[in-house]
């Protein structure tokens, strides 16, 4: 795809595309991540509270979001290797809470990145990620963090993070794909974040938001999950805990 095709919109014009950027974010995660209880309170907090934060590339020639970045400010005086374990859930909500308290943030960290189905492996990867970070630049921070997903580990739900983020490709960068994209453009990875999404169901919601039958209490393997699914069929509660990798960008 040539440069010419591709827009960053302005913050003024985010709100007017807030539904088909929510669609191209919704389509590039598993249904029952939308579960998520800090996702379904605080998603629409990204667009009333934060605007200015959301990265979103348009195809010039459709005037469609093709690449969303989403990333909010928050504050962190801490040293970055105490950022927390249950990283996703709680940085959303700690960057809710220190906007509605009018404090002065100190940090960008970037949630989601998606980029649309028809415009994959184009490298747009890059680029979004690299106009989130402009805008944390613009900012003054010093810091984007993120609580990385990765793209590949949903085929290696077994694995533990720990060392799955050890593996290397043949020329010594991250197996990962969505790791490698972080890393070329400068990030490094500070800790694995163990606890960073929860998503709780019962068996009929498990079943609905997978397509899967889940006749017994035991661990599941979901598709698109990272982790096993953990069913208890007595309290009647399917428990999924998501482990992601904190990453840390210099910003200049
Ligand atoms: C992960 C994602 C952001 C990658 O974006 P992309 O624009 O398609 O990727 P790029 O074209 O920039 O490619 C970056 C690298 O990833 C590789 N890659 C991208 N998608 C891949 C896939 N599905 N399988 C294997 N490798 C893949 C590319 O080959 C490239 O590898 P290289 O480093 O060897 O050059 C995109 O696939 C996506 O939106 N996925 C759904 C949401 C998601 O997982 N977001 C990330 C966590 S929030």
């Amino acid at each position: 795809m040539n440069k010419e095709q591709i827009r960053s919109i302005n913050p003024g014009e985010v709100i007017g595309f807030q539904d088909s950027v929510n669609q191209l974010t919704r389509e590039s995660w598993p249904e029952f991540m939308w579960h998520n209880s800090v996702i379904k309170e605080h998603w629409d907090d990204l667009f009333d509270r934060f605007p200015e934060y959301q990265a979103i590339l348009l195809d010039t020639k459709t005037n469609q979001p093709i690449a969303v970045g989403h990333s909010l400010p928050f504050v962190w005086e801490a040293e970055l290797n105490r950022l927390p374990d249950n990283g996703w859930d709680w940085v959303v909500k700690k960057a809710v809470q220190d906007h509605k308290e009018g404090r002065t943030p100190t940090a960008q960290v970037a949630i989601i990145v998606a980029i649309h189905t028809e415009y994959q492996r184009q490298g747009l990867s890059s680029k979004v990620l690299q106009a989130v970070r402009s805008i944390g630049e613009s900012k003054g921070f010093t810091n984007l963090v993120v609580p990385v997903r990765p793209n590949l580990k949903r085929l290696y739900p077994l694995i533990n993070m720990d060392d799955y983020i050890q593996w290397t490709n043949d020329e010594g960068m991250p197996f990962d794909a969505w790791l490698r994209v972080h890393v070329r453009l400068g990030g490094k990875i500070i800790k694995v974040c163990p606890q960073a999404k929860t998503v709780l169901g019962t068996r009929a919601e498990w079943e609905e938001w997978t397509g899967l039958k889940f006749p017994q209490s035991g661990e599941y393997i979901v598709p698109g999950a990272l982790s096993p699914m953990e069913l208890d069929i007595e309290k009647d509660e399917g428990i999924y805990i998501e482990p992601n990798v904190w990453m840390q960008h210099s910003l200049a």
